[in-house]
């Protein structure tokens, strides 16, 4: 990417993304995975595009073959950490489309580690959202919209007036300074450190997956990719029985395909992974 500017929050991301693509590129669809974040629905409503959802595996990653064979009027949106499972759609399809989103709100900081290559073919998009608040660990209200071209870009979604010295870009007018807090992190923990953290958050989520596959009782959804753990009881008649005996906020619940999952975020890189599994360990439904 060559620039960018920040906004509260990735849902504004995606919604500045898609409006320069279809200002900037005159995109009439978005086409995102049944999986995309919520976000992506506002945004096509927002500004009058059709939503076209392509099915999503059991993991929850894109199903390439789902794609429509022309997108030549499609903003196609990748997601790279999906919500409900962490998934990461396939980035190789970047460039297939008149232009390419990729909904970096959870796993874009991934790049900065040595897990960077999962995010392979994020490069070639046209746009990158990151939220700053998730893998950045910045207060709320913190994000990234990043272009590839961002000249070209900010010149679809910049608007003048008689009384502005340079040109409004974006959706916000007034914004206070968000940049500081992200400037102090990095000045504090540098890249190193940023990347540091989010590796340790990353093996919180495996060692709990690894305690999940061993238990004769739980079913793993699948290995975590971007720090999200989906797991259940086998027995799925007992969900409710060990959501109850679990330690309260330590698992969040989500709907994968229709069926419900428990759902491990590993956002903390201070989250205590043996604490965690011996919680698990001491519940007997
Ligand atoms: C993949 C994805 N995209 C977008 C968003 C929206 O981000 P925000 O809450 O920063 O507006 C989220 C938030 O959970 C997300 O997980």
């Amino acid at each position: 990417m060559t620039g960018g500017h920040m906004t509260p929050g990735s849902t504004l991301a995606n919604l500045t993304a898609l409006w320069a693509a279809r200002d900037g590129a005159g995109v009439t669809e978005v086409v995102a995975s049944d999986a995309a974040h919520l976000s992506i629905v506002k945004a096509a409503k927002i500004l009058g595009l059709k939503l076209h959802q392509i099915p999503t595996d059991a993991t929850g990653a894109m199903i390439e073959d789902g794609l429509p064979s022309d997108l030549s009027r499609s903003a196609l949106v990748l997601t790279a950490g999906t919500t409900s499972t962490g998934a990461i759609d396939p980035l190789a399809l970047s460039g297939r489309a008149a232009w390419t989103h990729v909904d970096a709100a959870w796993a874009g900081p991934m790049r900065l580690t040595r897990m960077s290559d999962r995010l392979d073919g994020i490069e070639t998009a046209d746009s990158v959202a990151v939220s700053a608040h998730k893998w950045f660990f910045q207060p709320k209200e913190s994000a990234l919209i990043f272009f590839k071209d961002v000249r070209k870009a900010h010149e679809a979604i910049s608007l003048g007036g008689a009384y502005l010295a340079v040109p409004n870009i974006g959706v916000l007018g007034s914004h206070g300074a968000m940049a500081i807090p992200l400037l102090a992190t990095l000045l504090a923990w540098g890249r190193e450190g940023l990347a540091a953290r989010i590796e340790k958050c990353i093996h919180v989520a495996e060692s709990i997956a690894d305690h999940v596959s061993q238990d004769d009782h739980l079913q793993l959804l699948a290995l975590p990719v971007t720090g999200v753990v989906n797991w259940r009881p086998k027995d799925t008649q007992l969900f409710d029985a060990w959501h109850q005996s679990l330690p309260q906020g330590m698992v969040s619940t989500t709907t994968i395909h229709g069926e419900k999952w428990f759902r491990n975020v590993i956002a903390n890189p201070m989250a205590n992974a043996l604490a965690i599994t011996e919680a698990i360990k001491a519940v007997q439904p």
